[in-house]
């Protein structure tokens, strides 16, 4: 069986999903709100789907605490699961409620449920259900620019996206602004507020994507276990997410516009960069105190 190398002492079972038959775009259209393409860093539905699937049960309560626009609670609904999302912008909160009225059927949406509020601060904002949740799935801001392309105003010789679209708003509490220690010191309370929601047995499923940055290879995978370890959860498997098409022998990546132009600034500078073709799916178990 395959193996994730991510500790020296420690390694956890790795499997591969191919999320990516169709293209993102494809697989939104008509079931989610156009306005959704504003949001810069959306999870591939496919990929919710699979998450829910895979790790909770019809009627289980599922929380996403960064739900942008809400493609857990999209996904998770229509599968049957009960699901809270939490983000911090009202306008994605908003984006994210108006999707779950645009595709579920009444008693769908009834299962879904969108509070504004700032994801370290879980136990208070879940109050009710703090404790009860059987799945945490999200994908936290990965610490590294992200903006909505404007494709036109750059072939216009303007930057590539506009500068209120950064870091998904202006407001810093939004944790898309903090890098390095800082956002390592924000996601350890993130996840230690999943920790205290979860019942014992429940699940955290953390996507992330390592990063190049300043020249160098940023292990958010790696740092993201660390993180989960330290606040007490139990590391239990990693999957890859593979973020391009299984075409017989071959697989056909499907780079964003962002990423292309990333790879070719690299490659420009001298450096052997390749697209990155997929995330990673790390999978927590909350059981007796797993901490050290
Ligand atoms: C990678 S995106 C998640 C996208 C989501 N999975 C989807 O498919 O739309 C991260 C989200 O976290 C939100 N966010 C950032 N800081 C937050 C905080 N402190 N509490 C809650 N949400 C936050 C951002 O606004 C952004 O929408």
């Amino acid at each position: 069986m395959a193996t994730s190398p991510h500790h020296d002492k420690e390694e956890v079972p790795l499997a591969v999903w191919p999320v990516a038959q169709t293209s993102a775009q494809y697989q939104r259209k008509d079931r989610y709100l156009a306005a959704s393409t504003a949001h810069p860093a959306k999870m591939v539905p496919a990929l919710a789907r699979r998450i829910v699937e895979a790790y909770s049960a019809p009627g289980q309560l599922v929380v996403d605490p960064m739900c942008g626009i809400g493609t857990t609670l999209v996904e998770g609904a229509e599968l049957g699961r009960r699901c809270l999302g939490v983000e911090v912008e009202e306008r994605w909160a908003d984006l994210a409620r108006d999707n779950l009225d645009h595709i579920l059927s009444p008693e769908r949406r009834a299962l879904g449920e969108v509070r504004v509020g700032d994801a370290r601060q879980l136990p208070t904002l879940l109050a009710d259900e703090a404790g009860s949740v059987d799945l945490v799935a999200t994908s936290p801001p990965y610490a590294c620019e992200v903006g909505t392309i404007d494709k036109a105003a750059w072939l216009a010789g303007r930057s590539l996206c506009d500068r209120a679209s950064l870091n998904y708003s202006a407001n810093q509490a939004n944790l898309g602004h903090a890098r390095d220690e800082t956002y390592l010191a924000q996601m350890s309370e993130v996840y230690e507020a999943c920790h205290a929601v979860l019942r014992p047995g429940g699940l955290l499923v953390t996507v992330t994507k390592n990063l190049r940055r300043r020249a160098r290879c940023f292990d958010l995978a790696a740092a993201t276990v660390a993180l989960a370890r330290q606040v007490g959860f139990a590391y239990h498997q990693h999957v890859i997410a593979l973020l391009c098409a299984v075409r017989g022998s071959e697989l056909v990546a499907r780079p964003s516009f962002w990423q292309l132009t990333q790879t070719r600034k690299a490659r420009a500078r001298g450096l052997p960069a390749h697209l990155v073709a997929h995330e990673d799916v790390l999978v927590f178990t909350k059981g007796d105190d797993a901490r050290g």
